[in-house]
């Protein structure tokens, strides 16, 4: 899906992609800067769109790894199937699910997990619920990854990961924000 195309999807679903723009190559390498890759077996992504950031994932991640990808739009979940490789897992179903998901792939807990849901224009309980799913499905080297556009969720994150930090990508439309979250 080309940039305009994007823009179209997401206009028509503003309420939930959160954005105009899929985000730029600069934006992806800040959200996987720091991940350990070399051990982990099973990742998650949420909100992963037209599977810009997807790509970026599979090209660092193990040949024996999967990759499961939330994605709620079935426009965007269309394109994610076109991706060709083994590893990658659509799955067209929110994010609140995932302990169910993890389940059925025989694990109580993500390696790392790695979120482009736009949390900021969820209800607010619905997006503390999510984080605190995710934190609690976390292995415990593991690495929760979120992009925001914005810093205004900090306290919420800090309510529930005891580590948080924040780093800032100005190569981005528009210039972003990444939180690396750790329990
Ligand atoms: C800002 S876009 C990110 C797209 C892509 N990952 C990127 O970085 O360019 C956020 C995506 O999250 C999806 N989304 C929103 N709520 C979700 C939920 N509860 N579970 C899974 N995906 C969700 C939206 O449909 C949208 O595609």
């Amino acid at each position: 899906m080309n940039k305009m195309k994007f823009l179209r999807e997401s206009i028509k679903n503003l309420k939930t992609v959160g954005t105009v723009t899929p985000s730029s190559r600069f934006l992806c390498q800040a959200m996987l800067k720091g991940i350990d890759f070399s051990k982990a077996t099973l990742i998650v992504e949420l909100g992963a769109g037209n599977g810009v950031l997807t790509r970026h994932i599979l090209k660092k991640m193990r040949p024996d790894a999967r990759l499961l990808t939330f994605e709620v739009q079935a426009n965007f979940c269309e394109l994610l199937r076109k991706i060709d490789d083994d590893r990658l897992v659509v799955i067209e179903d929110s994010a609140e699910y995932i302990a169910d998901y993890l389940r059925e792939f025989d694990r109580e807990k993500a390696d790392h997990i790695i979120s482009a849901i736009p949390f900021v224009i969820l209800p607010k309980d619905l997006a503390k619920s999510i984080v605190s799913t995710c934190s609690n499905h976390l292995a415990p080297d593991g690495r929760y990854a979120q992009v925001h556009y914005s810093t205004i969720l900090k306290s919420m994150y800090e309510e529930v990961f005891p580590k948080v930090k924040i780093n800032f990508t100005p190569l981005n439309i528009p210039p972003a924000f990444v939180f690396h979250c750790s329990n």
